[in-house]
């Protein structure tokens, strides 16, 4: 969701450019226009675009802008449509302002603003802080005094970063519940995440949630909730946070999907997970949205029928607001690849506040807010995914899940090692899937079934189908379809069956009967044992064998494949798909 960064520059350096350029690293998280603002000689200026980023580009081209001391901002929309008007920086005769979060007072002061004469141009909750701070300013504050007064007065969730005219080498920053790093270098950076930061800086603090800072040409003071002074710790910034480019695929998308044996591969190196972590562990609750979610819906599975402890998987948005019980001696895992996602955050801090529980977390991006508010955290290798629509970090999530779920079963253990190679066979079956997305690319709607362990990777397929393509798709367990989704088959609906050749084939192969007698649109992906059995009328993918318990990272592949084949010849944009966010930093 939104990003922020300012950068500060030395000697003069005029910052727009690259302002523009960490604003091209926060595209990934999702965002619909974008703005900056500078000061210079004491004068606040802006350009704002709804669109792309090259809309603003064309803009300050146009133009013209430039000043060493700089704020930029892609904003996600939630209160006010993607309009220019409604682009950051908000800015006042004397701020300019940028905000990832939501005021969820901005009703209250608003009004309060508007009774003290102040007016309002634009229709976001955002406005209200730049506004307050304007107000305070003209009342006589300082810009200090004024960023406090505004902190203190706003409830919700916020990164904040403000450059003010009469200040005009720094920038103030604060954060609740939203991220923001500030960065260390020849220039000063301040950014939503290190990554975009990380050609300005090699070393990052990692704000937390009350801190305010005033960053400067000369350095930065940082202050907690209190308005005290602090120390905070500076880190390097992880070189596995700096993406290496597209190499020579299309898409961000296409190459995470091939990466996904060597991602694997190096899971399984990075997590050899000791029986310890369940040692007094009577209950497992998973917490995840998502991708992660169905990540943790597998596990469930793994986790009662081998470790045999029972396991609960909840959605994190939902969790924390229906008041639930934590029961004792339960281990909490918090499944994610950004690290950021405020729902699984949140439901963190329920846990927190509600129980003693041991807390892990399961995350890709190093140091991130989840990965910090854990007390144990497994790092997925999958390395910088950048596609909106999560793949590798998936396949990752799944293996360190494998790691936890057999940490006790030297036999698996071994099987896991197999599972890249397997990949790297999937993965050839890409030619064999292109045509598929031509029997998919024109319906309104496709049906994904899956049994046991693969129940899941069908809610998985449905989901990336839907994130990159915009067809309508749904994931059903496959002995739920009689149960009413049935009713939705006929010739135009595909139904793509997993189905390789395990303990529950003749009832997953009878469920596919019953869909072909209705549709006849029916794909199966399956091994060749299956392949062998299944009814030669649909079109039928053969995967490699593999152990059953394992075949949930192995089936995500070619429903990754199909999904990507099918958004690309819809013509959609596949690493950026409308809507959506990498990073979903609000409720
Ligand atoms: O970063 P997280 O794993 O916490 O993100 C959770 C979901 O937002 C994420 O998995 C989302 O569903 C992806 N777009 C799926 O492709």
């Amino acid at each position: 969701m939104c990003g922020i960064i300012g950068i500060i520059g030395k000697d003069n350096e005029n910052v727009v450019a690259k302002i523009i350029k960490g604003l091209e690293k926060l595209e990934y998280r999702g965002y619909d226009s974008a703005g900056v603002a500078v000061v210079s000689d004491g004068n606040l200026s802006r350009l704002r675009a709804a669109g792309k980023l090259k809309n603003l580009i064309a803009k300050i081209e146009e133009n013209g802008l430039s000043g060493s001391v700089g704020i930029g901002h892609t904003r996600w929309a939630t209160h006010g449509k993607a309009t220019e008007n409604n682009a950051h920086p908000m800015m006042t005769k004397n701020v300019a302002l940028v905000h990832n979060g939501i005021i969820e007072n901005y009703r209250e002061l608003k009004f309060e603003l508007q009774k003290d004469g102040y007016t309002f141009s634009t229709e976001t909750d955002t406005e209200v802080a730049a506004v307050f701070l304007q107000r305070e300013l003209d009342r006589g504050c300082s810009p200090r005094d004024a960023f406090k007064n505004m902190l203190a007065a706003v409830e919700g969730s916020y990164a904040f970063a403000a450059i003010f005219s009469m200040l005009p080498e720094t920038i103030m920053v604060a954060k609740n519940k939203s991220p923001l790093v500030v960065g260390f270098g020849k220039n000063m950076c301040i950014g939503s995440d290190a990554s975009a930061i990380s050609s300005e800086c090699k070393e990052v603090v990692y704000l937390d949630d009350g801190d305010y800072a005033e960053v400067t040409r000369e350095g930065v003071l940082f202050f907690d909730k209190s308005f005290n002074q602090i120390e905070k710790k500076r880190t390097p910034v992880s070189e596995d946070l700096i993406d290496s480019g597209k190499g020579t695929y299309e898409h961000f998308m296409l190459k995470e999907i091939m990466e996904q044996p060597n991602a694997i591969r190096k899971t399984i190196l990075h997590n050899r997970i000791g029986e310890d972590i369940l040692n007094g562990v009577s209950r497992i609750l998973i917490l995840a949205c998502g991708t992660s979610y169905h990540a943790g819906l597998v596990a469930r599975y793994w986790f009662e029928k081998f470790l045999k402890i029972p396991t609960n998987v909840e959605i994190a948005s939902e969790y924390r607001y229906r008041s639930p019980i934590i029961e004792d001696n339960t281990l909490v895992i918090a499944i994610t690849q950004s690290g950021e996602t405020i729902d699984t955050l949140e439901a963190l801090e329920y846990v927190r506040k509600h129980s003693n529980a041991k807390v892990a977390a399961i995350a890709n991006v190093k140091n991130s807010a989840i990965s910090r508010a854990a007390d144990t955290v497994f790092y997925t290798e999958a390395g910088v995914e950048v596609g909106v629509a999560s793949t590798k970090a998936f396949t990752a999530q799944l293996v360190v899940l494998a790691a936890i779920a057999f940490c006790r079963n030297e036999f698996f253990l071994q099987k896991l090692q197999n599972v890249p190679a397997l990949c790297e066979e999937a993965l050839a079956l890409y030619e064999e899937i292109k045509p598929l997305a031509e029997k998919i690319k024109n319906a309104h709607s496709a049906m994904y079934l899956g049994r046991d362990v693969l129940y899941p990777i069908a809610l998985e397929g449905a989901l990336k189908l839907k994130e990159i393509s915009y067809i309508h798709a749904e994931g059903f367990a496959a002995g739920e379809m009689k149960h009413g989704p049935i009713a939705l088959i006929d010739d135009s609906v595909p139904v793509i069956c997993l189905c390789p050749h395990n303990e529950l084939f003749e009832k997953m192969e009878s469920n596919i009967a019953v869909s072909m007698a209705r549709g006849k649109n029916i794909i199966i992906f399956t091994d060749e044992i299956g392949a062998a059995l299944l009814p030669n009328e649909a079109v039928k993918i053969v995967l490699p064998n593999i152990n059953a318990e394992f075949a949930p990272i192995l089936y995500s592949i070619p429903l990754q494949l199909l999904a990507y084949q099918t958004a690309l010849i819809r013509g959609e944009d596949v690493d950026k798909p409308r809507n959506l966010a990498k990073s979903v930093t609000v409720e």
